[in-house]
Parts: C-alpha cells; sequence; structure tokens
C-alpha cells in the first residue's frame, strides 16, 4: 500500500498567513499541519509516501521531513503545477503508486479517535474498490457529501451541493484499490475546472465498489480552513496533550510504536531535541514503553 499526501493549493482563505508559507505548513498547536495527516498514514502501516505540495513550497516539506529514514519510512515529493482539482494528485502520483493500492490524505485534514490506526489497517486490509470516512457536520454545503440507505450503505454522493441530500461528510481520507489510476485518468474537470475527487470516488460507487465507514460521534475530524477553525484544532490538540500528558501525531512516537524504528532510534531522535519537551517527551516514552 503506497500513501500520498497532498499539501497544495493557493490556501487564499487563510490569507496573508499562507502569503509566503504553505497552509500544511502553518502550526496547529506544536507541530505543523502535515505532521496529522501523515501520522494518520503511518498509523495504517503506510511506508510508502508521496508528499504533493505546490512548486514554491515542495523544498520546504523537503527540509521538514527529508527522506523520512529517520522516521524508518520512505518519503518522496512531486509539485502540483496548479491546483487543478485533488483527483489530479492520483495522475501526478501514477509512477508512484506503480501496480499497487493507495490511500490518499488531504495535507490540511486531521484526525483523532482511539483505535483510528487499527480501523485503518483492517480497511486496507479487505479493501475491495474503496473506502470512504464519513462524519456528521452542521455545514454539509462546505463538503463532498454521501447520502446513505436505512442499512448505512451509500448511495449517493456529491460535491458542495446547495441542498445537501444528508449531513454526512466525505473526509479527505481515500483509501482505493490499482484502478483508481486509471479511473482518474478518464475524470474530466468539473465545472469549477478541477479534476474532483468526488468524481473518482462516484465511479467506485455506481461499480458497487465503494464502502463508506461512518467515524461517528466522539471521533475528532477537525477542520483546518478558517482562522477560527485553524485556531480550534491548535486548542483541542493543546487541551487533549496538557490533560493526558500524550502526544497527538508525534511522528517518532509513531514510528516506535508501530516498530518503524527502535527505542534506541527514538531515544536518539529526542536526545537531538533535548532542551525542547518536545525532544523529552521521546526520550521518555523510548525508555518506558
Ligand atoms: O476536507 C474534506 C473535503 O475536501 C471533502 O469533503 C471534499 O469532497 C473535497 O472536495 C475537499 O473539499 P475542500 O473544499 O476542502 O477542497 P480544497 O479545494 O480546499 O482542497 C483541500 C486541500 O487539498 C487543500 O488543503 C488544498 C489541497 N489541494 C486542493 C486542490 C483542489 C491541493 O493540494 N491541490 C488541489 O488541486
Amino acid at each position: 500500500m503506497k500513501g500520498i499526501v497532498l499539501a497544495g493549493g493557493t490556501g487564499t482563505r487563510l490569507y496573508p498567513l499562507t502569503h509566503a508559507v504553505s497552509k500544511q505548513m502553518l502550526p496547529v498547536y506544536n507541530k505543523p499541519l502535515i505532521y496529522y495527516p501523515l501520522s494518520v498514514l503511518m498509523l495504517g502501516k503506510i511506508r510508502d509516501i508521496l508528499i504533493i505540495s505546490s512548486p514554491q513550497h515542495v523544498g520546504a516539506f523537503r527540509e521538514l521531513l527529508g527522506d523520512g529514514s529517520q522516521l524508518g519510512i520512505n518519503i518522496e515529493y512531486a509539485a502540483q503545477a496548479e491546483p487543478n482539482g485533488i483527483a489530479e494528485a492520483l495522475l501526478i502520483g501514477a509512477d508512484f503508486i506503480g501496480d499497487e493500492p493507495v490511500t490518499l490524505v488531504l495535507g490540511d485534514n486531521i484526525y483523532h479517535g482511539p483505535g483510528f490506526g487499527r480501523l485503518l489497517q483492517a480497511e486496507i486490509q479487505n479493501l475491495d474498490g474503496c473506502v470512504l470516512f464519513g462524519y456528521s457536520v452542521g455545514d454539509p454545503e462546505r463538503y463532498g457529501i454521501g447520502e446513505v440507505d436505512a442499512n448505512g450503505q451509500l448511495i449517493s454522493l456529491q460535491e458542495k451541493p446547495v441542498a445537501p441530500k444528508s449531513d454526512l461528510a466525505i473526509t479527505g481520507l481515500y483509501v482505493y484499490d490499482n484502478n483508481v489510476v486509471d479511473v482518474a485518468k478518464n475524470v474530466r474537470p468539473s465545472p469549477r475546472g478541477e479534476l474532483e475527487i468526488t468524481d473518482v470516488n462516484r465511479v467506485y460507487l455506481e461499480q458497487g465498489r465503494a464502502r463508506m465507514v461512518n467515524l461517528g460521534r466522539g471521533f475528532a475530524w477537525l477542520d483546518t480552513g478558517t482562522h477560527d477553525s485553524l485556531l480550534q484544532a491548535s486548542q483541542f490538540v493543546q487541551t487533549l496533550e496538557q490533560r493526558q500528558g500524550v502526544r497527538i501525531a508525534c511522528l517518532e512516537e509513531i514510528s516506535f510504536r508501530m516498530g518503524f524504528i527502535d527505542a534506541a532510534a527514538c531515544y536518539e531522535l529526542g536526545s537531538q531535541l533535548a532542551k525542547t519537551d518536545y525532544g523529552k517527551y521521546l526520550m521518555e516514552i523510548s525508555h518506558h514503553t
């Protein structure tokens, strides 16, 4: 299974914050936004990852994360010349994907909930077609929306509908079999000129091979699209981290717990940041587990 983090776009809704800095590089409490979606792929045991960003920002991500070897993973990079749509990530990543299935995550989506890694791993194991993750929201017109029947079976998909058929947003995490590259190649630009991921998902739906997992109440899928929601995401992470004394989306910790690196390597990564609480945390957990 390959993984792609799509971290491009113009970020215009967050100007001037994103005038010179990529949106996915903005801080969410104590780490860059991209750590959160990257942690999702790692929790799914995906170790071969492509990060796609705009040409002017790819270099900054490479500087931040390198080739991933320090985390026991492989990270490659590619540029998206223009934000031509989320589905374009599957075309840009076609060679990288090769003949494997792929999980795509949007670089500005934050997921947090108990057992999420195991859930994702199980969905990847049992993949047949595509898996989408739904989440009930109060403002469905802002998202891709899934309509489900009485049995929870997905029956239609709409992208930012004026009159949503349900309040179930399709979140920015998509697990696909290898056919997705061909599916994406055949998608035509939408009226707003983008290769819409919803059009890709609809092909799987029409084939009866789109499964939807409802993330349910109590799960956190956080928005980072506005200044307020970005601040709220920081406050959410701060609250949980301070209350429980744990770290959310701490990539080094996840690598260690997933067995990508050993305790000595985790300790070493911590010791390089020994003056920071982040580094002290890594040194601490590598001793106590
Ligand atoms: O967040 C989930 C939603 O993401 C889904 O419910 C929608 O179905 C999906 O279309 C998408 O909606 P957004 O309005 O959030 O899409 P946006 O254009 O803001 O793009 C999402 C992220 O992907 C954003 O951080 C920028 C990045 N992006 C977007 C496009 C269109 C790219 O890197 N390249 C692109 O071409």
